[in-house]
């Protein structure tokens, strides 16, 4: 076949994304038993036992569809955030949402702002949609605003911000981040993805609900229910923005993306208040865990490219690592007193999977 001439050529400029070891290959080939995929940030928590319940209770519902735009999950985040339930859209993982997002608003040309060192799915579908990835400048692992600012142009279309940032780990200061956004014209939209935000200290957090609720329309928030709620697997994330741009993403989107085992176990979560309190205590908790050992699962990470896994007695590095930010001697001398302690193997650079 003549992928050149099938292909979107859209499609055809992006490249295959690298998932990193499986773990049931690192079982096999290490015997090792507690494994946490530090380059996902999957939760070392697992989910709740509400969701887990839920789970179970909607196995007998697994031949019926689920409401194609999730009405109860969002009236019900809606409850929660102090938004409007016609403000939020859900989809399979925050994941979805950004796709989603993309077809509904990026057109051929149109240049999409995206920082040097980011989350990548913000380019892949900016690429797809035959749209112009614009990329700015970092201030060491903080992404640079300022540049941001200077790189826009008339043909300008969406800010992709990830605050929290993946896989930097740095958050911007509230007072910065605000000021930034009232300088961006109302014109274009400001995708501020807080897959993390939970975990940001309460001066790191802007609040960005509040400001969308005091007229800041053009933001587009991201969540997700895979970091906090520890239900990567279960693909559930929302977007929070605009009635009329959330109407545009509900013409385009698959209707039923999210399913009705999501949803319900999405639903269930969000009840779980304890847990998310849990969560946090355990998180905070890790946070004054030696700075050496998050310099680790950090680096470890980099060095490891997408394929860093952390064989761990105690799973305090939680794949929560990369909110971290890290000097460089506590890398080297975290990296070396790990393997002296033989408590690390980095697995990496990886190939391409065999099956794509
Ligand atoms: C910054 C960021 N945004 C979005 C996502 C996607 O999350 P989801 O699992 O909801 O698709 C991730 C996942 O790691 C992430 O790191």
């Amino acid at each position: 076949m003549d992928i050149k001439r099938i292909g979107n050529p859209g499609a055809l400029k992006t490249s295959v994304y690298v998932p990193g070891k499986l773990k049931r290959e690192v079982r096999r080939g290490l015997g090792l038993s507690n494994i946490i995929n530090m380059s996902l940030n999957e939760s070392a928590n697992g989910p709740s036992d509400l969701a887990k319940n839920a789970y179970l209770k909607i196995a007998n519902q697994l031949h019926v569809y689920s409401d194609s735009i999730s009405r109860d999950l969002r009236q019900e985040l809606a409850r929660k955030l102090g938004c409007k339930a016609d403000q939020i859209t859900i989809s399979n993982g925050a994941e979805g949402v950004i796709y989603n997002l993309g077809m509904a608003i990026v057109g051929e040309d149109d240049e999409a702002i995206i920082p040097e060192i980011t989350f990548p799915l913000y380019e892949t579908i900016v690429k797809v949609m035959r749209g112009r990835p614009v990329k700015t400048k970092m201030k060491g692992f903080r992404i640079d605003l300022q540049d941001i600012l200077r790189t826009i142009t008339t043909r300008t279309k969406v800010i992709f911000l990830c605050n929290p940032n993946n896989p930097t780990g740095d958050a911007q200061r509230k007072q910065e981040l605000i000021a930034f956004l009232e300088q961006v014209s109302k014109d274009i939209l400001v995708v501020i993805d807080e897959a993390y935000i939970d975990f940001a200290a309460p001066d790191a957090d802007p609040q960005s609900i509040a400001l969308f609720n005091g007229g800041m329309e053009n933001l587009f928030i991201l969540r997700t229910f895979s970091k906090i709620y520890g239900l990567a697997g279960v693909r559930v994330g929302y977007g929070i923005g605009h009635k009329e741009l959330i109407s545009l993403i509900h013409r385009i989107k698959p209707p039923f993306d999210v399913s009705i085992v999501g949803e319900n176990i999405a639903l269930a979560a969000l009840a779980d208040r304890k847990f998310v309190e849990r969560i946090l205590d355990y998180f905070l908790a890790g946070r004054k865990f030696p700075y050496w050992i998050l310099a680790v699962s950090y680096a470890a990470s980099w060095f490891g490219g997408a394929s860093a896994i952390i064989s761990a007695d105690k799973a305090f590095a939680g794949g929560l690592s990369s909110y971290f930010v890290m000097g460089g001697p506590s890398i080297i001398a975290g990296i070396v007193l790990l393997f002296l302690a033989k408590k690390i193997r980095i697995f990496g650079p990886i190939s391409q999977p065999e099956i794509t």
